[in-house]
């Protein structure tokens, strides 16, 4: 029986981890032990008082009040302070580490966390919410049963409103790290390895203020079976969406994940040779990802804590390339959403994708050209 141990009790930690596994204790049998999760935050810890959670005053007192041998703990502090807190648990005994994404912001960040993990023998795995999707493995059966000849090429869109978070804390300092590394690792499953053949960034800008490098990404990738694949995301939409497009030899599949905790369902449409199917269903994908965590490290074993660590390990290289990428390309650039990018011009977009020109959402897309937020995104670098 596994106890929990939260760290970081912001958006992730008490707003989606606190209630997901307060629900899966009771769904999920001779996992869980009986015992309240833990939570610690020291910036945080008023906001975060509730029956289900006992707040520890650090992560010493924590530990006083759990056994570190039959803990899993969740770090869900910002991308800046991983190595550092995972430090701080391997030194008090901890072994169990669920990490949320990504599982490094940067690549000396990441060679200090696979250190650490090496030399304190820690079980790590990442909170990878869209490989446990429904909708996920879906795709990946469909695209094993046509085989990979059949997809011509894949486009991911993540959009959504980040005002308010993006204004008010730094928990992120690049657009590359909040949505993307879901696209990136999704795609890695569906296509293999990939190369990074371009990238763009933007600023957030609202009125005379700006966030650097937090309006949105762009990248694009190239499999290694000569697949091209694109993530767009813009972080200063109107409306939260979050699609994949395939275009296939005889058609199109559309999927789209579940936008928020409030609604989980996922939708998918296959049309091929002009026939057009749809389905909805239940993808409750982070409940999905934690159980699974759990159960592996119940279970001990290769696999402890759900696997997959070397597709994060390359997500988080191919976002520190596209981070490179982006700050190398020319100020005052077009929106990494928009259409007349010279990634955009070359990319699956303009060419190959179906999102181009055919797909529903195309015409009234909040990144075509006629929006006037584009103007500024479109001053972002
Ligand atoms: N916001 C989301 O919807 C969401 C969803 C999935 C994953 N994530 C990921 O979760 C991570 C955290 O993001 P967030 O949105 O929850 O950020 P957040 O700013 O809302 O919360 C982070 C919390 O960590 C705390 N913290 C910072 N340093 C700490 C330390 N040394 N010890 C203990 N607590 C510390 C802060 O006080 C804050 O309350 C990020 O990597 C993010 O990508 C966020």
């Amino acid at each position: 029986m596994l106890y929990t141990l939260i760290v970081g009790l912001g958006r992730s930690g008490l707003g989606l981890h606190v209630p997901v596994l307060s629900r899966a204790r009771s769904h999920v049998p001779g996992t869980f032990a009986d015992h309240p999760i833990v939570g610690v935050d020291p910036g945080n810890t008023p906001r975060a008082e509730r029956r289900d959670l006992l707040i520890a005053a650090s992560l010493r007192r924590a530990r006083d009040l759990l056994d570190p041998a039959r803990t899993v703990v969740h770090l869900c502090t910002p991308p800046a302070v991983r190595a550092e807190v995972l430090r701080e648990v391997a030194a008090l005994g901890f072994s169990r580490i669920l990490m949320e994404k990504p599982l490094a912001g940067d690549l000396a960040t990441l060679r200090c966390v696979l250190r650490l993990a090496r030399e304190q023998q820690l079980c790590l795995s990442v909170v990878a919410p869209w490989l446990h999707s429904t909708l996920t493995r879906r795709l990946v059966q469909l695209v094993g049963d046509r085989g990979p000849g059949a997809v011509r090429s894949v486009s991911v869109t993540q959009h959504k409103p980040r005002f308010r978070r993006s204004l008010s804390t730094s928990s992120h300092t690049s657009a590359f790290d909040v949505e993307a590394p879901h696209a990136v690792g999704l795609l890695l499953r569906l296509l293999g390895d990939a190369q990074v053949r371009g990238a763009r960034g933007a600023d957030l800008r609202v009125g005379t203020t700006t966030v650097p490098d937090m309006g949105g990404a762009h990248l694009e990738l190239l499999h290694t079976g000569g697949i091209r694949s694109e993530v767009l995301s813009d972080l200063s939409a109107p409306v939260r969406q979050r699609r994949i497009v395939l275009g296939m030899e005889d058609g199109s599949v559309v999927g789209h994940y579940a936008v928020g905790q409030d609604d989980d369902f996922a939708q998918l449409e296959i049309t091929r040779d002009g026939h057009t199917t749809r389905e909805v269903f239940r993808d409750d994908s982070l409940t999905a990802c934690l159980t699974h965590a759990y159960r592996g490290y119940a279970e001990g074993g290769d696999e402890a804590g759900g696997g997959d660590l070397g597709l994060h390990v390359r997500t988080v290289e191919l976002l520190a390339e596209a981070k490179r990428l982006a700050a190398r390309s020319p100020a005052g650039g077009a929106s990494p959403v928009g259409g007349t990018s010279p990634a955009a011009g070359t990319s699956a977009a303009a060419g190959m994708s179906p999102l181009a020109g055919t797909s529903p959402a195309a015409g009234t897309s909040p990144v075509s050209g006629t929006h006037p937020r584009k103007e500024a995104l479109s001053h972002g670098r």
